[in-house]
């Protein structure tokens, strides 16, 4: 059987007292199954990183080579280029995009790094499977170095639009990297289509069949592989939440309200600052609503070093003070606001004990806080989606309330009907949701991209 290596930017390196959540669980599965390694950061900053060999540890079936960070290069690769340059351009938010060439030579520098470090690892029988935007020149960098294993590549964020590209500084570089690999999936096909788009006029790729590529005589797979959730487990763990403390304090602070929850990690792309907006939108526009609601939003902070996430906290905490001081009253505030991160359980628990689940990002690869949400909810009583249409997972869950993240008035008039709406209509939807997650798994989702990438037999020429 051949050996699987996963190379990410972060790897959740096994913690004492520290269990990692949504894809981390999946990968690692992955791994302990197909038996395997992973490759990448710690998570940690170090003067002297860049001279230390990859630390090696083994837990669960599951090898684990990672490598630390220089102070320089956690700024420059990935608060800098990964996090303030290519997160908001794969996201199509230009306004947000910050762009210093030295950011862009160490996001070269860390990639080869990462290359150099990894090599000595890497045995014949291997199949090499890259993820996401830190790691986009890593295919063409390991050919170079006489790599013949296959490599996937997979993409968590979407991929945007040709024009998008040309905020990029090199993007026709990207491109021609990422096609040194075997195998590129991404999320939709939105997302493949643009790709392929991309590859065929910026990079000079010829269409060669329904899902592959050739490029300077190498044949490249590419497809659709929709990131999925564990539905039925999920389930269970919302379904045994009921007896938890956090869970009875919140059913019991609720006072007979409606409950409208959204969870995700304080980032621009969440559109968070116009789900506030919607909601006090909606407060104004149905005022018998007052008192009736309460919106319960999770935010954990995330990449704090980086400008763009520190400017939408400030927005974000003026944005909440002004909300609950000028429709609050005296025995009921509007909205509660923690960035705080809460343990899985509790967090699907409040998923099922939520009437309406309000996930709205300007744009996602796929949000799995929405499925999540489905999974969670009783199928006798569901709860209703309010969801954007701009998130990966709208092509699947359409059956929910699709909204545009940036319209607060279909934002408000959707809690409004949300409120309103029949259990009749509430199950049907919810049903149409379920039926489309039900028969999935996370670890389907990889062994779906792997088997196509064990299948791939030619190596690709140095580059
Ligand atoms: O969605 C992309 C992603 O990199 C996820 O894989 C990860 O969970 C999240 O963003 C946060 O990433 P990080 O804290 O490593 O920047």
């Amino acid at each position: 059987m051949k050996r699987l290596v996963i190379v990410s930017n972060r790897v959740p390196v096994p913690k004492e007292g520290l269990r990692p959540g949504g894809l981390a669980v999946v990968l690692k599965d992955l791994l302990a199954r197909k038996g395997g390694m992973w490759f990448g950061w710690n998570g940690t900053c170090h003067p002297d990183a860049a001279h230390l060999p990859p630390a090696l540890q083994k837990a669960e079936g599951v090898e684990y080579a990672t490598i630390g960070l220089t102070p320089a290069e956690h700024r420059n690769y990935y608060t800098g280029f990964s996090n303030s340059t290519l997160w908001p351009l794969m996201h199509s938010l230009p306004e947000h995009i910050h762009f210093e060439r030295r950011e862009l030579a160490s996001y070269w520098s860390v990639n080869e790094r990462f290359c150099e470090n990894l090599l000595p690892l890497l045995r014949a029988d291997d199949v090499i499977w890259i993820h996401d935007y830190h790691l986009l020149p890593l295919a063409a960098l390991l050919r170079r170095h006489g790599v013949r294993q296959p490599i996937g590549f997979f993409l968590h964020t979407p991929f945007p639009a040709p024009d998008m590209l040309a905020t990029a500084p090199d993007g026709g570089t990207f491109l021609r990297d990422l096609l040194r690999a075997d195998l590129l999936g991404f999320q939709t096909a939105d997302d493949t289509a643009n790709f392929i788009f991309a590859a065929t006029r910026k990079a000079g790729a010829v269409v060669i069949g329904d899902d592959a590529l050739t490029f300077e005589g190498h044949t490249v797979r590419v497809g659709t592989f929709p990131v999925e959730i564990d539905p039925t487990r999920f389930a269970a763990t919302a379904r045994d939440a009921a007896d938890l403390e956090d869970l009875r304090r919140l059913s019991g602070s609720l006072a007979g309200r409606r409950l409208v929850f959204g969870v995700d990690r304080m980032d621009p792309t969440k559109g968070l600052d116009h789900r506030l907006a919607g909601y006090e939108r909606f407060l104004e526009t149905y005022p018998q609503r007052e008192r009736q609601v309460t919106f319960l939003q999770i935010a954990a902070e995330s990449r704090t070093d980086v400008a763009s996430y520190q400017a939408l906290r400030n927005k974000l905490e003026h944005q909440i003070g002004q909300l609950n001081a000028h429709r609050g009253q005296a025995d009921w505030t509007p909205l509660r606001f923690l960035t705080r991160g809460s343990p899985r359980p509790t967090v699907a628990g409040y998923m099922r004990l939520a009437d309406i689940g309000y996930i709205t990002p300007l744009r996602d690869g796929m949000n799995l806080v929405a499925k999540e949400f489905i999974a969670a909810q009783d199928p006798e009583n569901p709860g209703v989606l309010i969801l954007s249409r701009l998130a990966g997972a709208a092509k699947q869950l359409d059956a929910a309330i699709l909204v545009n993240p940036l319209d607060h008035d279909d934002m408000a008039d959707a809690l409004e009907r949300a409120m309103v709406m029949s259990a009749a209509e509430r199950r049907e939807r919810w049903q149409s949701c379920w039926n489309s997650i039900a028969s999935r798994t996370a670890l389907g989702w990889g062994l779906s991209f792997l088997n196509i990438l064990e299948g791939a037999k030619q190596a690709c020429p140095p580059a």
